[in-house]
Order: structure tokens, then sequence, then C-alpha cells
């Protein structure tokens, strides 16, 4: 049977000497759900590029006495060292000055023309040229551009334009019969509102400006705007209206155009509205993700924020910088950057959570089966709950992943690495190894231990790749059947006899200590802050008031209700049992006036789960439930079913 396609795109990039760290996260994104769904049995095909037209490029070219052309060359190598270096697995690299991207573009263009949707009249407006984008006087802010904040020029000239006006009702329609389209929602609400609805007017599609551009084969003066240029990409680069348009009939339409939230608009109507032209089918999803943004602002040379991808790369290697892109930010919203988070979270979740089981595992096999993987009968009440709870988080994974939430997908493997961590407290195997008559629960417990590290090897790949083989490598297994992702629902699969090969550790721990020492000027002034903070802090602790930090220090999360009972001789009391995803607890609460096992069970709860456990009535109870209002109307907050248990509360 043929595989199922998914053709997913990145935006091109404008070639640049300096791309930052924020650029890396779109095709660090979009490289896992490639990666992802290539491991789902996809036949994938990923897109990305270079956008090498335009005022911008002629300018740049000039003030270095160079042809535009000669320019992008030298500078379009930087665009696919990068991606090399952060592992991107794009299947094509399209350039526009590509001939085949050129001649398609002309072909657009006429087609068009030809259509009657393109017409010649006159521009007179304002332009960014940053930015390559034409903004009306009212969307313009005092003379600046909405987006980047930079001045706006003044341009009149002859141009081709694009009746978007024509295809307005037909682009709302479209977009309020297709939920999947546009996503997040919000974007959604705010493309609707703030630009479809007050009017869209037809778009300039050609300059006569400057000359660094694909020509109008029926009007030489012409060149064809840069955004009409560029959206053509995605389908030029499958050989769309070329002699050989297999790849078109085969992949279009996309399956995902993921692209930042400032170039939603030119992906949601002016693409749509082109293709639509065309008489071509629209992408199936749009995906606006937010900004990096360091300080609340978005990085940028001009901004002077500029952060080199390759610095961090070069100093805690390649797959801390992925884990932080992919997991620190929630995917469609911005999210800060900072290294010392960078570094914090490569000390704790990789090299602590990660590193250490594979190490001190690698090494007890070694210790106590001189490294070969033992054989297992038998099974125990830790170990059913460890594969339990294995088997759940992957579901748990692949319903994130599939909603393109890569940020919580992370946390269910993650789940899956604390939970593992956790068995080996509870076997506590360096204690049963004294014990000779407890041989056969050793080897069980080195046996799972392995095993359970096999399957987050797998689930690890559209993330961290090439951690994934370390760790191979480190268990004594090959890429091969006990790797593809289904191998991962099956526990039991490595090999008993399998020798493993203790290696150098995943990650090296960072000295964090380097964050904290500042320049003697700038400590006095930290000082003096310091002194204010404590005086602020003590009128602040007075009326109550606690620190983001002490907040945080509170683990909340959902909790589904599964058993609950009656605690004998306490009329108030219940005996509660939630899944909180990962585990299952025992808490027992105050609740029984205001609720009934009925009203209970199935409910999808808010519970505290970092209290220090405490014994009601001889029974130990694990969490607090999170209630509202006063006796005798108590009320337990809920939450509604697209809420998984374990999910954090924030
Ligand atoms: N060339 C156009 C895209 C044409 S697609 C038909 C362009 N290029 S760009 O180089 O300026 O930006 C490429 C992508 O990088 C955009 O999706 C943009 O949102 C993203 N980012 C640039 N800075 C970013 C951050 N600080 N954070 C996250 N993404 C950022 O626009």
């Amino acid at each position: 049977m043929d595989k199922e396609k998914f053709y997913i795109t990145t935006p091109i990039y404008y070639p640049s000497a300096n791309f930052h760290i924020g650029h890396c996260y779109c095709t660090v994104a979009a490289d896992s759900i490639a990666r992802y769904k290539r491991e789902r049995g996809f036949d994938v095909r990923f897109l990305t590029g270079t956008d090498e037209h335009g005022q911008k490029i002629q300018r740049k070219a000039e003030a270095e006495g160079v042809t535009p052309k000669e320019y992008v060359d030298k500078i379009v190598e930087n665009a696919k060292e990068l991606w090399k270096s952060l592992d991107i697995s794009y299947d094509d690299f399209i350039r526009t000055t590509d001939e085949r991207h050129v001649k398609t573009v002309q072909k657009i263009f006429k087609k068009l023309y030809d259509h009657g949707d393109i017409y010649k009249s006159e521009y007179e407006g304002l332009y960014c040229t940053p930015c390559e984008s034409f903004w009306t006087q009212t969307q313009a802010q005092d003379g600046k551009c909405p987006d980047c904040g930079r001045d706006l020029e003044l341009v009149k000239e002859e141009s081709y334009f694009l009746k978007l006006s024509k295809y307005q009702d037909r682009l709302l329609e479209y977009i309020e019969s297709h939920d999947e389209f546009m996503k997040p929602g919000i974007r959604k609400n705010e493309m609707i509102n703030n630009f479809i609805k007050p009017g869209l007017q037809d778009l300039c599609v050609s300059r006569t400006t400057f000359d660094w551009g694909i020509p109008v084969t029926f009007d030489e003066k012409h060149v064809v705007n840069v955004w009409a240029d560029a959206l053509s990409n995605y389908i030029s680069a499958l050989g769309c209206y070329s002699e050989n348009d297999e790849l078109f009939k085969k992949y279009w339409p996309a399956d995902l155009h993921l692209v930042g939230k400032e170039i939603f608009r030119f992906h949601t109507i002016i693409w749509p509205i082109m293709l639509m032209a065309l008489d071509i089918p629209l992408p199936k999803q749009v995906f606006g993700h937010g900004w990096l943004v360091i300080n609340g602002s978005k990085i940028s040379k001009s901004l002077g924020n500029y952060a080199d991808p390759r610095d961090y790369i070069n100093k805690y290697g390649l797959d801390a910088v992925r884990y932080y892109l992919l997991h620190e930010v929630q995917f469609g919203q911005d999210g800060n950057f900072s290294e010392e988070l960078l570094a914090t979270k490569s000390n704790s979740d990789l090299a602590n959570d990660l590193g250490n089981l594979v190490s001190r595992t690698v090494a007890m096999v070694e210790k106590y089966f001189a490294g070969t993987i033992p054989s297992s009968k038998e099974d125990d009440e830790y170990s059913i709950n460890l594969k339990q709870t294995i088997k759940d988080s992957i579901s748990n994974l692949e319903q994130k992943m599939d909603a393109l939430d890569i940020s919580n997908a992370l946390n269910c493997l993650w789940e899956i690495i604390r939970r593992t961590n956790k068995y080996i407290d509870e076997e506590m195997p360096w204690a049963i190894a004294k014990d000779e008559s407890q041989k056969e629960k050793l080897k069980m417990v080195m046996y799972n231990l392995i095993e359970s590290i096999r399957i987050i090897s797998v689930l690890l790949k559209p993330f961290l790749p090439a951690t994934s083989k370390k760790i191979w490598e480190q268990i004594g297994i090959q890429e091969g059947a006990i790797t593809t992702w289904e191998s991962s629902k099956e526990f039991g699969l490595i090999q008993v006899g399998t020798k493993v090969q203790k290696g150098q550790n995943l990650f090296d721990r960072i000295d964090l200590s380097i964050f904290k020492e500042e320049a003697p000027k700038e400590k006095k002034l930290e000082k003096k802050k310091e002194n204010n903070k404590n005086e602020d802090n003590k009128e602040q602790e007075k009326i109550g008031l606690i620190s983001i930090d002490e907040f945080s220090k509170i683990s909340l999360k959902a909790a589904k209700v599964l058993e609950v009972e009656k605690v004998e001789g306490a009329d108030k009391l219940l005996k509660i049992q939630i899944d909180l995803g990962s585990e299952k607890r025992t808490i027992v609460s105050g609740i029984a006036k205001y609720y009934s096992k009925e009203d209970l069970i199935g409910k999808n709860i808010v519970v505290c789960t970092n209290l220090k456990p405490v014994k009601l009535r001889g029974i130990e109870s694990n969490g607090m439930l999170l209630a509202a209002g006063e006796d005798p109307n108590v009320k337990l907050l809920m939450l509604d079913d697209s809420i998984l248990p374990g999910t954090s509360i924030h």
C-alpha cells in the first residue's frame, strides 16, 4: 500500500550572513515534525530555501559593490551550513534564483494576467523595504512599519495589481468552512477581523523602480514583487507548470506551511487568493508560530540583541540547543530566549534526567552482569506500573505531536524518563544486588531499565536524533527493527545477551556559576537593586504577596478521578484514586459532604501534587484537590476533557 504523503514547508529565508537563533526556531520545529511524520510511516517531503530577490537585497549588493547574484551566491551557503549544523532533514532546498522557480513564477504571472486577475495601474503608497511589504495609511503607525517599527518609504510607480478584492468573499467562506486551515485559532480571528472583513485592497505585484527580481515576460520593465515571487516557491519546488510535474501531482496540496506570525497574513490571504485564481487547491494548514524574544523584543541584528546559534551549538552541543527551542517555547506563543535557561535546562533535563539514567543503568549492567543484558522472568508491581506509564505516555505524546504541540509532546517523553528514574529508586538495585536470593529480581530490574531506555531512545529520534544514536551505542543496538517508532509500543524487544558499553556522558554538566559573575560596576548596580528589592520584598510580604519563584514551587496538575471510597469512621472524608498520566495516586479529601462517588468518577480535576504526604485515618494522602467556595457551597475546580491527566497548570 502507498504511504500517505505529508508535505511540510518552512518559509524561505532572506539570505543573510547573520542568521540568529530565532531563525532556527521554525526550521528546528519543522524538522522535528517532519522526522516524527516519517517515523509514523508518512511519505514526507520537507522543503526549505532562500528568498533572494527584492530591493533590500539589491541595496545590500550595491553597498558591497557586487551584483545581487554575486551577493546572494556568496551568502546562501550560510543557510545551508546552518541547517547542516542543526541536523535539519530537508528533502529539497529551493532558491528563488533557481531557473525552475523563475520559470514557474513567470507562468503564474502570465496565467493570472490572462485570467483577468492582474491588471496594470499605478501604485502610490507606503512600503517597508526591510519587510518587503506594503502598508496603507491607516495600517501604518506614525509613518512606521507595524511589523518592524522602521520608517516606511513613500513609493509611486507603475505596477500590476492582483485583484484580492474579487476573492474576498470566497476566501472568507473558505476560512469559515475549513477550521483546520489557520492555526492557532487566535491568529485566524486576527486575520478575519483586522484584514479581511475591513476589506481587502488589490495588491501591487510588480515593481519598476529596481530590477532585481523575476522579469514579467510580457512587460519587461516590470519585475515580480518579492512576495508573489516568494510564495510561489511552495509549488515551483514541486515542478508545477513544468514539463515534469510528478512531484506536484504527488505532494500538493501542502499539508503544513509553518510560518512566523508576522508573515501569517501573506500565507493566509495573498497565497490562498493566488491559488484560487490559478484554480489550484489550497494548503491544508498554515500554522503561525510565535517569536523567540529576548526581554520581550524580537531577536534581530538591527535591535541589537543578536544571538548567534553557532555560539550556542559550540558551547552546549546541538541537542541542548534543539531541546531548548523545541521544549521551552509553547508552539504558537512567543517564548523568551535566555542562555542561562538553556544551560540550566541542559543540566536538569538532559544531563540529570536523561544522561544520568543512561549512564547509571549501563554502569549497573556492567557491574552486576559483566555488561550483558540479563533475561527477565518476573514482573512486580513497580514494573507493571512502569510499563503502563510508558504505554500511556506514548499515546499522549502522539496526540500532542498530531496537534503540533511539540513542547508538551516532549513533556510526555520526559514523563517516561522521570518514571524510569523513579523505578530505580523504587527497586533499589544496589540493595538487592547484595542479596543472592534476589538475583532473579535484579535481572528483571536491569532488563526493564535497559528496555525502557531503548524505548526512550526511539521516541527521542524526531527531537534529538544525535542523542538517540549515542544511546544505541551504549545499550549495544543498531538502527533496525528495534529502533522503529512502532517498536516503542512493544515492551521486551531488546535481546537478552546484548552487550552494553559505557560511553562518554551524553551531556556535559555546565557550570552555571558563569551566569552569576558580573562586571564590578554592574555588581554594584545589582547590589543597589538587590537592596531596593529587599525593601520591596519586605513590604510585599507584609501584604501577603509571594514572588513568582515561590509560586513556581507549587506543582498543579490536571488529574482524572478513577475510584472513590468512603473512609470508615470519618463522615467528611473520601479516599480518591486519581490518574496523573504518569502515575496513579491516592488522596484523602474532606469533600464527602459536597460530592458523592458518582459525582466524581471520571471528572477532570485540579490537584496540587507536591505536598508532603500526610496520614489521615491511617491512609496516606498524596496531594490536595483544589476547590473554591465556603461551606456549604464548596465546588471542586474542574477542567474540560481536552486537558489530559498530568498536564501542568501554570
Ligand atoms: N522571506 C520571507 C519569507 C517568505 S516565505 C514565502 C521572510 N524571511 S525571514 O528570513 O525574514 O524570516 C524567515 C522566518 O524566520 C519567518 O517565519 C520569521 O517569522 C522567522 N523568524 C525571524 N525571527 C524570528 C524570531 N526571533 N523568532 C521566531 N521566528 C523568527 O520573512
